[in-house]
């Protein structure tokens, strides 16, 4: 670059690497800062069949509607469906049964319901010390567990939604799509080309990535999207990656996807737990992709291979598996000098909430907040630093309790969920929890929430997260909340409160079509019958 000021407006920025963080971050980052060059260096990628990826509801307002691309725009081109929770199954029986389900809860979007300014997960506790006729906690605090059950999708006919919800796709589709978009209509330019080195100045900023074809890409600002490879973060800039296996004992999965009668599409992602680990099911139209994610020091890839068959009922010798180690962590910084790790270059967590892509934009919406110019204000950069570290922690945590609560001791796997490394913050949001009180009960209404993220990142795991998981798991506060003994008449009237959730249950039962029919609408593919 001609001119050495170090401390002009960001005029280029150059993405490494065409996965889906690559692509994201590439129409991101161009839409929001339409007056500096985006360049992404990606050499063509042999396409695969995507294994399948599961998503949560800001993945819409935070990112797509950046875009100002609608479900409908964007759902036909990656096989998308829709997702209304997550159903967790087997998570809280020890022994293997006979039965394939021998137990299971969703873990449901959107905000638990209030009644006389308490979440329901109050009463129901209350409820069921008083010796009330209650259900499951899912059941009896959502609608939406009935309408999974009775795959229901969470849009009426008319395409407006009726509850909080999320997609399934296939992640390479998403990634050809968004590069399309990017290279089309945000004037991105794409390097088809590998980088051999990145150049470095004498303050250690990159100044250019040097590619195989003999071009030098100068850059201002350098995104690493490089996935584990993580070339620029941490092989260039050397920053060091915090390894987190004694929290989260899962290091490796075996995948793939499976032919799949959608007749009886299912509108959530499943959670299968396995004797080392847990099975993902993403369902799509045509398919459903699926992995078994587990310890290497549990289990060894072939029992695992074979455990994973046996449960879809493949032969282990005929099946295309995909083998896959993950390292899960983070870097100890995602922003260092004039580089920042978006992706898995930066940080990587089991897919067990399906928070993969949601790290990616979260990345990227706290990025451009913190921008300046070319000088990165260090205050800035820390201050960035830090909330994605809380956002990666604060998951990880969360993580951990499915493991460490879980009543299951029938493997040593399970069993070695009790040593576990805890952080303060979980152990304190557990105590909360046995004590009786809400945990993480934020102070707006479901809309607000999800068109707010700033609100959403400090309430992330909200209050009705903890409880559909840890009531699910068995786990139940030691007592009812407190107060609440000094508050009868709110006890007695929440019987009400309750009754609407039946009630909205089966008026949605009646209201809503199957998710499959909207689906293949959505898809154009609204014709073809079974
Ligand atoms: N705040 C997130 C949401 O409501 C929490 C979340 C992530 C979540 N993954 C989930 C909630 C899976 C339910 C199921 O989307």
């Amino acid at each position: 670059m001609a001119e050495l000021d170090p401390t002009g407006p960001l005029r280029r920025i150059v993405i490494l690497g065409g996965g889906s963080a690559g692509w994201m971050s590439a129409c991101y980052l161009a839409k929001s800062l339409p007056d500096v060059r985006v360049v992404v260096l990606a050499a063509p990628e042999i396409p695969r069949i995507g294994v399948g990826e599961a998503t949560i509801p800001n993945l819409q307002s935070v990112f797509f509607d950046l875009l100002g691309l609608s479900e409908d725009d964007w759902m036909p081109h990656c096989n998308a469906s829709f997702k209304m929770g997550i159903k967790f199954v087997n998570w809280a029986t020890p022994g293997r049964g006979e039965a394939r389900v021998r137990d299971a809860y969703y873990h449901v979007f959107g905000l638990l319901r209030e009644h006389e300014g308490l979440p329901l997960s109050q009463y129901w506790t209350q409820r069921r010390a008083d010796g009330e006729p209650t259900g499951t906690f899912d059941e009896d605090c959502y609608w939406e567990p009935a309408l999974m059950e009775a795959r229901r999708g969470p849009r009426f006919a008319d395409g407006t939604s009726a509850t909080a919800h999320a997609w399934h796709f296939d992640a390479n589709l998403l990634a050809d799509f968004l590069a399309r978009h990017a290279t089309t209509v945000l004037g991105v330019e794409h390097v088809e080309d590998r980088m051999t080195e990145a150049l470095l100045d004498e303050r250690g900023y990159i100044t250019a990535l040097r590619t195989a074809g003999g071009r030098d890409l100068e850059g201002d600002l350098f995104v690493d999207c490089s996935g584990f490879a993580s070339l620029l973060i941490n092989r260039t800039m050397g920053e060091p990656f915090l390894d987190m296996g004694d929290r989260l004992r899962c290091d490796r999965a075996v995948a793939t996807p499976v032919p799949y009668d959608d007749a009886d599409l299912e509108p959530y992602t499943s959670s299968i737990a396995m004797s080392a680990g847990w099975t993902w099911k993403v369902p799509l139209l045509g398919r459903f992709g699926t992995g078994y994610v587990y310890s290497a020091d549990f289990q060894d890839p072939d029992d695992a291979a074979r455990e994973f068959c046996d449960l879809w009922g493949l032969d282990p010798a005929e099946a295309d598996l995909r083998h896959l180690r993950f390292r899960v962590g983070r870097n100890e910084r995602a922003w260092v000098r004039n580089c920042v790790g978006i992706g898995l270059s930066s940080c990587f967590l089991e897919p067990l909430e399906s928070t993969g892509l949601y790290f990616v934009y979260g990345a990227l919406y706290l990025l451009v907040r913190h921008l300046t110019d070319r000088r990165f204000a260090p205050g800035l950069v820390d201050r960035f630093n830090a909330e994605v570290v809380r956002m990666f922690d604060d998951s990880r945590d969360f993580l951990q309790t499915h493991y460490c609560l879980s009543p299951r001791t029938d493997t040593a796997f399970w069993r070695s969920q009790q040593d576990l490394t805890l952080s303060d913050d979980v152990r304190e949001k557990i105590a909360t929890y046995r004590a009786g009180l809400p945990v993480n009960q934020p102070t707006v209404d479901v809309g607000t929430y999800y068109g707010n993220f700033e609100a959403e990142l400090r309430n992330f795991w909200t209050n009705g997260s903890f409880y559909c998981v840890f009531a699910g798991l068995g786990i139940e506060p030691d007592g009812p909340m407190p107060v609440l003994a000094h508050r009868p008449e709110a006890v007695r009237s929440s019987a009400d409160a309750f009754a609407a959730v039946a009630a909205e249950r089966d008026r949605m039962l009646r209201d809503l079509p199957p998710t499959v029919e909207d689906v293949r609408r959505v898809q154009g593919r609204g014709d073809r019958t079974t």
